[in-house]
């Protein structure tokens, strides 16, 4: 491909790393020309291609010949909320080693830190207090992994080592080695019942929106401890606080929020045994996820096929 017959790349909403980006395909994919401004209306037929995190919304329907939107991220709903979102175009979503690694180093940390319960210990320290503690063995505790795609399924091969009880749910029926799998709205209270530990890893969808609220965590035994590494809108924050003080959840780690930044006076942040870390559980390596889009880029201009790419149905 010579610079002169390629196809632009054209970022939309790209976020926060906008610069490492536009450095890291410069370097990666040199052929490839990179628009980062909607250009002029007759230059936006040669706008085949898009990267996308948030776009604005109506900016990619201004490229009549886009061909893919590749998404950044595993999550796709920040490209999704846009309602004008050209219908026919695939959108792609973030396949990345580096990012499934992160999301694996997060949720076993975080897995052993409400296992272990290890506040108590920095607490301790903090008293010059040497305190005593038993904890259950991990055979002794159920973990649930909501969400069984790319990420959960990594997660779950972990943990299986440090011989957690398993137990996974999905939307639609998986098979894990080693994880009791259930699936579907009807078998979620029968999953929660006995998950001591939960850990969020789903897609925000219409069916996922909300879903952590009341009722959910009223299924769930006394004193569960919560993980939400999946996205902010799935978690009712209001009922979260309210199962936090009635002590049904026991303890808690958020790495989404409804509004990101989290506000400095969200009560998230005074709440004892509520952990928070700023959405930066894993993120996409630029060099990998670069050498990645490119590659799909060139297969797709040979005529083969995208992969990964979304079902706009399902939301994933
Ligand atoms: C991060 O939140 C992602 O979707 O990759």
């Amino acid at each position: 491909m010579t610079k002169t017959a390629s196809p632009a790349l054209y970022f939309a909403g790209i976020g926060s790393r906008a610069a490492e980006w536009h450095r890291v395909f410069a370097e990666v994919a040199p052929e490839l020309r990179l628009v980062d401004h909607l250009p002029p209306e007759p230059e936006r037929a040669g706008m085949r291609y898009a990267l996308a995190w948030k776009p604005k919304p109506g900016e990619l329907q201004q490229l009549p010949n886009l061909q893919a939107i590749f998404g950044l991220g595993a999550g796709v709903d920040g490209i999704l909320a846009d309602p004008t979102l050209p219908a026919g175009v695939p959108l792609v979503r973030m396949v990345d080693p580096g990012l499934t690694q992160g999301m694996v180093e997060y949720c076993l940390w975080q897995v052993l830190y409400h296992h272990r319960r290890f506040w108590e210990t920095e607490d301790a320290q903090s008293r010059r207090h040497w305190a005593e503690q038993y904890y259950p063995a991990p055979w002794d505790r159920s973990v649930g992994i909501m969400g069984l795609g790319e990420i959960g399924q990594a997660v779950a091969a972990h943990l299986t080592t440090f011989k957690f009880k398993l137990r996974g749910w999905s939307r639609s029926a998986k098979k894990v080695d080693g994880v009791d799998c259930f699936a579907g709205p009807e078998s979620l209270p029968a999953f929660l019942s006995a998950c001591d530990i939960v850990l969020c890893l789903l897609p925000l969808t219409t069916e996922t929106r909300g879903l952590l609220n009341a009722d959910f965590f009223a299924h769930l035994p006394m004193g569960a401890a919560i993980i939400n590494a999946g996205r902010g809108a799935q978690v009712n924050e209001a009922d979260l606080l309210a199962a936090m003080k009635s002590g049904r959840i026991g303890s808690a780690t958020l790495d989404v929020f409804q509004t990101e930044p989290l506000p400095a006076d969200h009560p998230f942040w005074q709440q004892e045994r509520l952990f928070v870390t700023p959405h930066n559980a894993s993120f996409t390596d630029a060099k990998a996820a670069a050498t990645a889009i490119r590659q799909q880029i060139l297969d797709h201009a040979a005529g083969k096929p995208l992969q990964h790419v979304v079902d706009r149905r399902r939301g994933y």
